[in-house]
């Protein structure tokens, strides 16, 4: 234990607030290069190329944002190949981040609270979003698309990560539109994939709009739902005949927002006496319905499937929404005082319109990744980032994995000095088993100050990473990414890039 400074007298920390304050710097770097330094050997079989999306930026020029979420987007390669790997990072060059680069000031309000120099008055009725592409990435049509879930897409180049500027989904959406963060790949049957997604326009009541691509990024279907009250969608659940919403129960009360004392997402509070709405809409556009459950807060769904008539969502569910507190600095944030994520499995009944609640993991989780052929499918495994300790809230600093089907847990830490980003899992060729693979997670490893590429085994995870990446620097703590099969690195093989 090398805590050095705890915060709460009750409990020991497995961490150091300041350790986990120095994955909060700004890289403003841009980097190519093979990577040298490699604990253990990356397996001959990993090929791809795994893509992460965060805020790389955590100040604009010393003007510190106020929630990373704020930051704007720096996406993070790693081509592999032949047991090598090849790092790249590239800014998403949005208009807002050049504008605000050579201005070397902030020109704009971010939705988490970052406000322009000049208090309330220079801020006050600008309503004007600066598109921060920092949320996740995929690779879909051959298109390599930086997501944002309140404006268009960034396309960028996948082999030099170079913008190549907005993207409107082959005319899908219009010029001032929005397509989410979280789209999900429907593995379908017989070659048949789909990419799904959705946009979300809130208010006093709110419209969900339900995409669907082929493999070509044309699409097949698009069909809207309103629900009364302002929805807060951040994520939804994909099963072979349903796409699932959860209405949080929240409202907006956007005064302090007109006014210029608050970012958007400030003014969002939680109601815990209503029930969060559970929105089962039909994927061939038909009716949707909708069934109240337990008042939770959820941003990310681990799964869903069909079963003997019900629907299975497996969700990250927090307590109450973890409202942002406006007098502080997200780095001083207090974890005691904010809620949990914990896995929580929902059994919705159609027929009855009744669903149940059951916990399938009570310790804090978030950023769950499963087999991505299991994706809407019965599954067994799950992998998914956890603290340390198998109470309370506090940073991920662990990996869990989770047996579905029996309740057994395997873990492994990188407390007291690493700290996790998001895991994500990549089949074996040939494998059989959902956990028969790898999995990826790119963490900040404080005691280097730089970050590191662990690849684990999804076999056994407690037996440590099969291999280490040493970044010479680090990157941010990011959002979400994506793994691709194909291999973007240099053609011309090791030292040639
Ligand atoms: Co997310």
């Amino acid at each position: 234990m090398t805590a050095t400074q705890p915060r709460s007298t009750t409990t020991t920390q497995p961490y150091s607030v300041e350790d986990w304050n120095s994955g909060y710097r700004s890289q403003p770097n841009e980097h190519d290069y093979w990577i040298a330094d490699i604990e253990g050997n990356i397996p001959a079989e990993l090929e791809g190329t795994l893509f992460r999306n965060g805020p790389g930026l955590l100040d604009i020029h010393g003007h510190p944002v106020k929630h990373p979420f704020d930051g704007d987007g720096m996406i993070s390669s790693i081509a592999i190949q032949n047991g090598q790997a090849f790092f790249r990072n590239r800014f998403v060059r949005t208009e807002g981040y050049l504008a605000e680069q050579q201005a070397k000031k902030p020109l704009f309000r971010g939705v988490f609270g970052t406000q322009k120099p000049g208090g309330p008055l220079a801020n006050a009725f600008d309503l004007k979003l600066k598109n921060i592409a920092n949320t996740s990435i995929i690779y879909w049509a051959d298109k390599l698309l930086a997501l944002w879930e309140a404006a268009e897409p960034h396309r960028l180049d996948p082999a030099t990560l170079d913008t190549l500027g907005l993207d409107y989904l082959n005319g899908l959406i219009s010029p001032g539109g929005s397509f989410t963060a979280h789209p999900r790949i429907d593995p379908g049957h017989h070659g048949d994939r789909r990419l799904v997604g959705f946009s979300v326009k809130a208010g006093l009541s709110s419209t969900i709009t339900v995409y669907e691509l082929d493999t070509q990024g044309n699409a097949l279907r698009q069909h809207s739902h309103t629900v009364p009250g302002f929805a807060f969608i951040h994520d939804f659940a994909l099963t072979p005949n349903y796409a699932i919403f959860f209405q949080n129960p929240v409202s907006f009360g956007p005064i302090p927002f007109l006014l210029g004392f608050k970012g958007a997402a400030e003014c969002i509070s939680f109601n815990p006496k209503q029930p969060t709405k559970i929105l089962i809409v039909p994927r061939n556009g038909d009716p949707m319905q909708v069934i109240d459950t337990d008042p939770c807060f959820v941003f990310h769904h681990a799964n869903a499937f069909e079963q003997d008539g019900q629907i299975v969502v497996d969700s990250v569910c927090y307590d109450s929404f973890p409202s942002l507190d406006g007098s502080r600095d997200f780095r001083e944030v207090d974890f005691d005082h904010v809620p949990a994520g914990q896995l929580w499995r929902f059994t919705v009944d159609l027929a009855s319109s009744s669903s149940q609640v059951a916990k399938l993991v009570t310790r804090c989780v978030e950023f769950p990744s499963l087999h991505p052929d299991r994706q809407g499918r019965p599954y067994r495994h799950l992998f998914i980032g956890t603290a340390h300790g198998s109470e309370g809230n506090a940073p991920l600093q662990a990996l869990l994995k989770l047996d579905t089907h029996t309740g057994d847990t395997q873990l492994w830490s990188a407390a007291p000095r690493g700290f996790m980003g998001e895991p994500l899992f990549v089949p074996r060729p040939g494998a059989t088993g959902d956990d028969d693979g790898w999995v990826l997670v790119l963490m900040y490893n404080a005691e280097r100050r730089c970050s590191d590429l662990v690849i684990l085994d999804g076999n056994d995870i407690t037996a440590g990473p099969v291999a280490r990446l040493k970044l010479p620097h680090h990157v941010p703590y990011g959002l979400h990414g994506s793994f691709v099969d194909q291999y973007f690195g240099p053609r011309d093989g090791r030292g040639e890039a």
